[in-house]
């Protein structure tokens, strides 16, 4: 189940099990867009957690007041700012983890592929600099299209020679906030208490909630299909409340810190830590899928199957396994020729 960690600390619980356990081993952070809307809080709420050591902020703008800002917080960790391309190796050298929200966000009326032609190229040039300054980290990838950046990454790294296929992470949590939030409600069941797995992508219809796996629940047919229509389109009914001003930042901010959590877990030697992320997979056709993964001192130590599927749920993989491997292609597609 997922339990924020400031959540936890408010009551009175000690922040993750595992991250007390880490000490002092993986735990240099990178945030690399540091200054923007997902970027300044998830950088907040993992200061605020007390166990990174060290918060290496990198953007191209604005670090160094986020990182004085930040660092005024009475939690342990250091804070460093870095900014423009000139820094960014410093930024990322030695690092554990680097977590990535940089890019631009939609706007109504916008697909995230509509975001490619902008944020290819940025992730393709952030790929480029961690392969040289820190090819060991796990790479957590939020931006957008993560369908197509995230293959993007990992052929950069492939054509550096330094990709891992446990470290690279498309980040769907948010896709599961959503899922595990629209649930409670239309369960009137405790939103602590349940855990829904979200498998496939992160767009549209490639986002495909497992409903029939849902532990105490009972859905009408309708329901089903409305509570699917909704996590699947959860990301629009932001950008629209939004109105231009972007997409979801603070939901995201919450989803990309808990995974980051979770993921320095498992490589700080938690066992038991599993949940849904992007990444390389052989479960079906499509290059990369989401689907639960156990986390380890490596990074994925084992991408597990999805169980057994409704037919309605079934249907949905076929469906859009084919629109997965496009977009997968569109990605390393780019990185041929760019
Ligand atoms: P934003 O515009 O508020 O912030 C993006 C930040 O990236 C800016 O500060 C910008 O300066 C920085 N940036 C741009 N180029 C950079 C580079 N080369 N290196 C470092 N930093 C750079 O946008 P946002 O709302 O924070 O969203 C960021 C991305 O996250 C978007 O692509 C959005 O679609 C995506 N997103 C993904 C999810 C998800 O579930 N995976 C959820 C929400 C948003
Ligand atoms: C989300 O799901 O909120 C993000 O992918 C942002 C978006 O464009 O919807």
């Amino acid at each position: 189940r997922m339990v924020a960690p400031v959540a936890l600390k408010a009551l009175g619980v000690s922040a993750t099990r595992s991250f007390t356990a880490s000490a002092r081993a993986k735990n240099k952070v990178a945030v690399v867009g540091a200054a923007g809307g997902i970027g300044q809080p998830m950088s907040l709420l993992m200061k605020l957690s007390g166990k990174i050591e060290h918060l290496s902020l990198f953007d191209i703008v604005n670090t160094p007041g986020v990182a004085a800002d930040l660092s005024h917080c009475n939690t342990k960790g250091k804070v460093s700012a870095h900014k423009g391309p000139e820094e960014m190796g410093a930024a990322l050298d030695g690092c554990d983890l680097v977590v990535i929200p940089a890019g631009v966000p939609r706007k109504p009326g916008m697909t995230r592929d509509d975001l490619f032609n902008t944020n290819a190229s940025i992730v393709k040039g952030i790929a480029e600099q961690c392969a040289k300054s820190c090819p060991n980290a796990c790479f957590l990838i939020i931006s957008n299209p993560v369908n197509s950046t995230v293959p993007i990454f990992g052929d950069v790294l492939k054509t550096a020679g330094v990709f891992d296929p446990r470290k690279l992470m498309g980040v769907t949590m948010l896709d599961i906030c959503r899922a595990n939030t629209f649930v409670a409600e239309n369960q009137g069941m405790d939103v602590d208490k349940v855990s829904v797995d979200v498998i496939g992508g992160h767009a549209g219809t490639t986002i495909m909630p497992l409903l029939s796996q849902v532990k105490g629940a009972k859905f009408s047919e309708e329901d089903i299909k409305a509570l699917t229509h909704r996590i699947q389109f959860g990301g629009d009914e932001v950008v629209k409340a939004k109105d231009g001003a972007g997409s979801a930042t603070l939901s995201m901010a919450h989803a990309g810190a808990y995974f980051a959590e979770r993921v320095l877990d498992g490589l700080n030697g938690a066992t038991g830590v599993k949940e849904c992320t992007f990444v390389e997979s052989s479960l079906t056709d499509a290059p990369y899928f989401a689907s639960p993964c156990t986390l380890g001192k490596e990074g994925v130590s084992e991408v597990h199957g999805f169980g057994t599927l409704s037919p309605f749920e079934q249907s949905l993989v076929d469906e859009n396994v084919p629109a997965l491997i496009k977009m997968a292609k569109k990605g390393t597609d780019f990185v041929k020729n760019n």
